[in-house]
């Protein structure tokens, strides 16, 4: 009884902690027609129907990713959704190709975004990629087969450099995009925020904080939170940037974070892993969330300042489960992934 007292108690502090500080809707301060979003990672998935939500509402919209055809496609999707917007509106859709791990692309994205806009309001960080293998089987040694033992020089060095690709797509992404576009301005020498104010071509510079209530918004996992076997690199990846957000969104508080924790999606994500190969859980597109669900919840953290979302809801209580229970919580991965009870 009492250890679920504490149970309870813990659960509803959680809860709280969860809650956003301010209710205040952000469009008070910016109409959805005039709000200037970047989608990064737009070319396809959440951040394909993230990008439509925003087209849907009137806002000016950059979209981002490294697949030209699949971005123009998006674009002309979005320029379609926002003839039924109001006020109506042309040349509201920007797409730039672009990597959001590479610091020169992302500087690119950045000088068109000071040209076109000026001021960016809303950032939504959705690109990122899947890696599906136990991770000794990236090395090359599966322990069933003949290919058991221990890992040769080729097999270290594979599992290194997929790490690092894995890292690129889930901490170093965001970690570029976050830098190349937060802007810090110069409050702590205030005769310096007079001539940035009395001089436009300073002024040109974006970013952030001169929107009216900037916004970043990370699409992290469950992953992020939670262990599980098969996804040695993609937890431990999408883990680095959950939490480099979160402690970034310390650093400017001026700046409202929110962070989308999703459990499994519907989609080709895991056919773009970069580990390639079989997939153990059923099938995403039978059991999965809807993207369209998914990202029309995002935009509702963003627009309310929610902070961290996990999705279902219900998992913000498994995730103190986790921290009292482990055992249970590392079962259910194993299941879920088809891992040797
Ligand atoms: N699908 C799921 O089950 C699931 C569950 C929880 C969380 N999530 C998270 O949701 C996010 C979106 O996944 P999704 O399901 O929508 O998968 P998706 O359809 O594969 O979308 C991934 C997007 O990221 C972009 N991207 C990847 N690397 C990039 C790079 N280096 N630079 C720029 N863009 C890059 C891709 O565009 P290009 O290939 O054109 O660059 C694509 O637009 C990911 O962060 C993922 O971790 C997914």
């Amino acid at each position: 009884m009492p250890s679920s007292l504490l149970l309870l108690g813990l659960s509803l502090s959680f809860w709280l902690a969860l809650r956003p500080l301010s209710r205040k809707r952000r469009s008070d301060a910016i109409p959805n027609y005039s709000e200037r979003v970047l989608v990064i990672g737009a070319s396809s998935g959440i951040g394909r129907a993230i990008a439509h939500i925003y087209a849907e509402r009137g806002a000016k919209l950059c979209i981002v990713g490294r697949r030209g055809e699949e971005l123009e496609t998006v674009r002309v999707e979005c320029e379609g959704l926002l003839k039924d917007a109001e006020p109506a509106s042309s040349n509201r859709v920007v797409s730039i190709k672009a990597d959001f791990s590479d610091a020169d692309d992302m500087i690119r994205v950045r000088t068109v975004l000071e040209q076109e806009w000026g001021v960016l309001d809303t950032l939504v960080v959705s690109a990122g990629v899947s890696a599906l293998q136990p991770l000794l089987h990236v090395a090359g040694v599966d322990g069933q087969t003949s290919d058991a033992g221990l890992p040769t020089v080729e097999g270290v060095r594979r599992t290194a450099d997929i790490a690092l690709a894995a890292t690129k797509g889930n901490y170093l992404g965001p970690l570029v995009s976050a830098v190349t576009l937060v802007y810090v301005s110069p409050d702590a020498l205030p005769f310096l925020y007079l001539i940035f104010l009395a001089c436009p071509i300073i002024q040109q510079i974006p970013f952030m904080s001169k929107s009216p209530s900037p916004s970043i918004h990370l699409i992290s996992s469950l992953a992020a939170v939670f262990p599980a076997p098969t996804r040695t690199l993609y937890t431990s990846t999408k883990a680095a940037s959950l939490m480099l957000y979160r402690s970034l969104s310390i650093e400017h508080p001026n700046i409202a974070f929110s962070y989308l924790l999703p459990s499994t999606v519907e989609g080709d994500f895991r056919a773009s892993a970069v580990d390639s190969g079989p997939t153990r859980e059923a099938d995403p597109n039978k059991h999965g969330l809807k993207r369209t669900a998914v990202a029309a919840r995002a935009v509702r953290a963003i627009d309310n300042r929610e902070g961290i979302v996990f999705m279902p809801q219900f998992y913000w209580l498994g995730h103190i489960l986790g921290c009292l229970w482990p055992s249970f919580v590392e079962r259910r991965a194993r299941r879920k992934y088809n891992f040797p009870l």
